[in-house]
């Protein structure tokens, strides 16, 4: 079996270590990093702590356009694809990486496995749900998180090729939460366990609706709470062309971490105030109450298991929750698969046949 992975930004990184320690084990994998994501804190970092073997293939993209990011990846994995002649090509989650990884092995006949298959907003203003569509509705081999995954693709008539697998994020997060326990971030931050509240935003949603992004960061700078926020350079980026600043000092804005001091930060925080997709589904796993600052989730089973609370980008409640959420986790189900994922994902690759379907 010979697998060529795509991946190019920072949660495909975390996703694609499990599955590509197992499939190593069982075949051949081929991996492609895109170069959406380049700085060593969104890149490098993850492959070093996670062991993940270098790139076979760098296509260096980088930061562009939707239209001019996703054409250079498609024209330069076909060239890969068409040398390296794959039995899958596997991509992961959402991203432009993901879309183009998908599109290129599809218009050259070879089939494509989706990991995280299924997951909708029902937001078509969000690129990630235009992505994750178009890549469900050309992948042959469709795996599916949850039971909601399966259903929501049932719903638009992809049947064939779908598995619940459970989730790979849980995989990665058994196999580094003991080395992440061990991490001194809040002490070089001079940060209490269980007294801070971790804060990630990066979502396009938030971060290029002027709006948004200005009651965002108005409602941290009038937060009470200590708070710990690792800021993505394309948050930074546009602070800056709006000239927004973080006035509160009691917010310690620092550069994006790697995974495990990610951990770390994550399984210590008192709550979590989040836009993002794994981080969500990480403070669920790690039983620390997560508030979100979007209108709708792909991850509803949090918010209907009520760990997660949805905020939009509305200043009084962000506040309001981040003042008073309070999650019971001993009623809570577990709802992302056992942490073997990764397992299943090589044995449905190899037992399809690949070019044969
Ligand atoms: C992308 C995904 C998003 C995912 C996120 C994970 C798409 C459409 N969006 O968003 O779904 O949640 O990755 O983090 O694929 N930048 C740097 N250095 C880097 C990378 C980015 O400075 O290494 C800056 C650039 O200014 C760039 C901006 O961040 O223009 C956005 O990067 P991009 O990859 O286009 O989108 P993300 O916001 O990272
Ligand atoms: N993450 C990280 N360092 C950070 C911020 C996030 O390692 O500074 C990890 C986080 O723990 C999760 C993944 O990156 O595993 C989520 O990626 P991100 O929030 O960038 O994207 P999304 O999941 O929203 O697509």
């Amino acid at each position: 079996m010979k697998v060529v992975t795509v991946v190019g930004a920072r949660p495909q990184f975390i996703k694609a270590a499990p599955v590509s320690r197992c499939l190593r084990r069982r075949g051949t994998e081929i991996l492609v990093h895109t170069g959406q994501h380049y700085d060593a804190a969104m890149s490098g970092i993850f492959f070093e702590e996670l062991k993940i073997p270098r790139p076979d293939y760098h296509l260096e993209v980088g930061s562009k356009t939707h239209g001019a990011q996703t054409g250079e990846m498609l024209s330069g994995l076909e060239k890969v694809l068409i040398q390296e002649e794959p039995d899958w090509v596997l991509v992961y989650g959402d991203t432009n990486t993901t879309l183009a990884g998908a599109l290129a092995a599809a218009k050259l006949q070879l089939p494509v496995a989706h990991v995280e298959a299924g997951l909708r907003s029902f937001n078509r203003q969000m690129p990630e749900e235009i992505n994750r569509v178009l890549t469900d509705h050309i992948a042959q081999l469709l795996c599916c998180p949850t039971e909601t995954a399966v259903q929501h693709l049932a719903s638009e008539g992809i049947h064939r090729g779908v598995v619940q697998v459970g989730d790979v994020m849980v995989d990665a997060l058994r196999f580094n939460r003991e080395l992440a326990g061990d991490r001194n971030i809040l002490e070089q931050l001079g940060a209490e366990p269980r007294e801070y509240v971790l804060v990630t935003l990066h979502r396009a949603e938030n971060t290029d609706h002027p709006d948004r992004l200005e009651e965002i960061i108005s409602a941290l700078n009038e937060l009470e709470s200590p708070m710990i926020l690792p800021l993505h350079p394309r948050t930074r980026n546009r602070m800056e062309r709006q000239g927004l600043t973080f006035t509160n000092p009691r917010l310690k804005v620092i550069e994006p971490v790697g995974y495990l001091d990610m951990l770390h930060l994550e399984m210590n925080a008192a709550k979590i105030l989040t836009d993002s997709g794994g981080v969500q589904k990480e403070a669920f796993l790690l039983q620390v109450p997560c508030i979100t600052m979007r209108d709708e989730t792909e991850w509803t089973e949090t918010v209907k298991q009520k760990t997660n609370v949805l905020v939009g980008a509305n200043k009084r409640k962000i506040i309001e929750y981040v003042e008073s959420f309070h999650v019971d986790f001993a009623k809570v189900d577990p709802v992302f698969g056992n942490g073997h994922t990764a397992d299943r994902i090589v044995e449905l690759l190899g037992k399809s046949g690949g070019c044969q379907q």
